[in-house]
């Protein structure tokens, strides 16, 4: 994954680097590491573990100049070290790199053959080497990089600068995204917009093969063989404030309470509240939008509903949090429009030769819309043939970029590496599009159409409410120190909720938590169950609900330690229960927004009173750019 940061104008290129990579720790944080060029010579400082690290390193250190490249890191070659950490520096080049040389082994063998000293264990540091040795021939930045671009195999986003060239930044990608941000008379290459907001508002999104070339205050984008390629500039509406913690202790707490109006805004597009009717708004089936202006002016709902009646199957891939919420998008596909869903695992479906037959919607869901294994699925997918329809959170973001349809979560920046907000807000968008799915193949009557409709209008409000009822949910977290493990339960489409509620457990608190479908506990799991063995169990009022209250029987009378979350009042889940959490009753369809918030608060309550990186927990990042 990894964060990168260039820079070249006239503002300290340190501070300029440290403040973007500071936005971009999600994406890593193992090692961070600077070069500017300083007095027409390169200073580079790196430093094992946080970017704080690295700020304490250069307190006093002086960096003049304009030009400069920085980097934050999560391993794939290498152990995490400062002799490992980027920028790699060989002979006048220095280079950052998020992503992974596939044919690296090749390259060093090759390297070393000629005599480089490789000072690293990383695939990186060889294509410092590759520059530096095509820039002593080609004496210019630009054509080096053309020939080394031509080496490289594999996913990867590069800047380089060379020190005989003080006024030129050179960046090129194959895989992970690199953005250009461009300012008054200054130019900012970066992972991810967030690093170059508090700058400027108007983006260059490089696509894959393109190389950027900033030459003083001129950008240009060219091809493999030099060829200038025209590119559309998108001027976002993110505010900086917006990937600001804004006052509270964690960005993981500030999603969490962003809730309501995350989901108001993921359903605002697609509902017309006066009329209690659904229309997926700028699905833009069919369109390649070059821009967000292009999106929004898009009329199409005749388009969506054409394509949508010739779908007879939904196939939807992810991975992690959005593959569960993918899941709890089946039970709302084949329960309000009838047509089967399939759900996978990106990483699996894009080695398990999937057979798509036609009429098959393929749908992926990316918080990022960077993830590596589902961007692959999507292009799988459209080689086959497909029709493809992404919900994403990043628009302009990769995956976006290449789906013939798009949905946004529309949650604004999510910046814990715990997805939260991005999880509510695309089950409801799947909620939406079942309905959409469920009306254009006459399956969904106008009387459930509004009774949907009115459950999710009453969502942002219910949520509110759970919200308001944290302290119950901080004094569970505190009786789950005493568990040696987790079991998350649910049936329907609590199910998924379960599982993504032992996830949150898991990345947060580094606890063993397992999420499983109520049902099966007799098939396994009921051996697990001691007074060790803390049951949560998601018990909502629903038609499943005496058969989940036998399976909590069945849990109680082995010695299971039961906390369940239920609907308002409920004596009979008070008395099985160690611990009873009420939140609102809603309808079967947004219970799950519902029930999950405590499940994120209680993982968000316990981490942080063990003492954890909430935020940034240990071996993860935000945006999963490598295989
Ligand atoms: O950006 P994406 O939604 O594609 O990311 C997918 C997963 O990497 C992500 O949901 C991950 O599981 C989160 N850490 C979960 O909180």
């Amino acid at each position: 994954m990894c964060g990168i940061v260039g820079y070249y104008g006239p503002q300290n290129p340190k501070d300029v680097i440290i403040a973007g990579l500071k936005k971009l720790e999600y994406r890593g944080y193992d090692s961070a590491g600077l070069t500017v060029l300083h007095q027409g010579q390169l200073k580079r400082v790196r430093a094992e573990g946080k970017l704080k690290n690295l700020e304490q390193k250069i307190i006093g250190e002086k960096f003049d100049g304009h030009l400069g490249i920085g980097h934050t890191r999560w391993a794939t070659h290498g152990v995490p070290s400062e002799r490992n950490a980027h920028p790699h520096q060989v002979q006048g080049v220095s280079i950052v790199h998020n992503g992974i040389i596939e044919n690296y082994l090749e390259i060093r063998e090759e390297l070393l053959a000629r005599g480089a000293k490789i000072t690293s264990d990383t695939d990186s540091e060889l294509v410092a080497h590759l520059i530096a040795e095509e820039v002593q021939k080609q004496n210019d930045l630009l054509k080096a990089v053309q020939i080394v671009l031509g080496k490289l195999r594999g996913a990867f986003s590069i800047l380089a600068i060379w020190e005989k060239q003080p006024d030129r930044l050179v960046a090129f990608k194959d895989g992970p995204p690199l953005v250009v941000g461009l300012g008054d008379k200054e130019t900012f290459i970066v992972s991810d917009v967030q690093a170059a907001l508090q700058h400027t508002k108007k983006y260059i999104y490089l696509d894959d093969r393109e190389i950027v070339l900033v030459r003083g205050d001129q950008v240009d984008i060219v091809d493999p063989t030099g060829k200038q390629i025209k590119k559309q500039i998108v001027e976002l509406n993110w505010s900086a404030e917006q990937v600001e913690k804004m006052g509270y202790s964690h960005f993981m707490l500030k999603e969490i309470y962003e809730q309501p109006q995350a989901i108001a805004s993921a359903m605002e597009p697609h509902i017309d509240s006066e009329t209690h009717s659904i229309r997926l708004k700028n699905v833009g089936f069919g369109t390649a939008p070059q821009n967000i202006d292009q999106l929004n002016t898009l009329v199409d709902w005749e388009k969506t509903c054409a394509t949508l009646k010739g779908i007879n199957k939904v196939m939807i891939i992810a991975c992690g949090t959005s593959y569960y919420a993918g899941l709890a998008g089946k039970y709302y596909i084949e329960q309000i429009a009838r047509i089967p869903v399939e759900v996978d695992i990106a990483s699996e479906f894009r080695y398990r030769k999937p057979v798509l037959q036609p009429g098959t919607l393929v749908m992926t869901i990316s918080q990022s819309g960077e993830t590596a294994d589902t961007l692959a699925a999507i292009r799988l997918a459209k080689e086959s043939g497909a029709t493809t329809l992404s919900i994403c959170n990043v628009k302009n973001s990769t995956i976006d970029r290449e789906a013939h349809g798009h949905l946004y979560m529309n949650s604004g920046p999510e910046v814990g590496v715990a997805s939260t907000k991005a999880f509510t807000s695309t089950l409801v968008i799947l909620n939406c599009l079942a309905l959409a799915i469920g009306k254009i193949k006459n399956s969904l009557s106008s009387a459930q159409e509004k009774e949907h409709i009115q459950a999710l209008l009453s969502l942002p409000s219910q949520v509110e409410v759970v919200l308001a009822y944290d302290k119950y949910f901080t004094e569970a977290a505190e009786s789950l120190k005493s568990f040696k493990g987790f079991l998350y339960m649910g049936r329907g489409v609590s199910y998924p909720i379960a599982l993504e509620g032992a996830l949150k457990l898991k990345e947060l608190a580094y606890l063993h938590a397992e999420g499983y479908a109520a049902g099966e506990m007799k098939h396994g799991p009921l051996a697990l169950i001691d007074e060790r063995m803390a049951i949560i169990m998601l018990a909502p009022s629903d038609e499943l609900y005496e058969k989940t209250v036998s399976n909590l029987e069945e849990a109680k009378a082995r010695g299971g330690k039961i906390i369940s979350i239920g609907t308002g009042e409920n004596e009979k889940l008070k008395k099985i229960s160690e611990r009873y959490l009420s939140i609102p009753k809603a309808h079967w369809s947004t219970n799950p927004v519902i029930s999950v918030i405590p499940l994120q608060l209680m993982a968000f309550h316990l981490a942080s009173s063990l003492g954890y990186d909430v935020d940034q927990p240990r071996n993860l990042a935000k945006s999963v750019t490598v295989e």
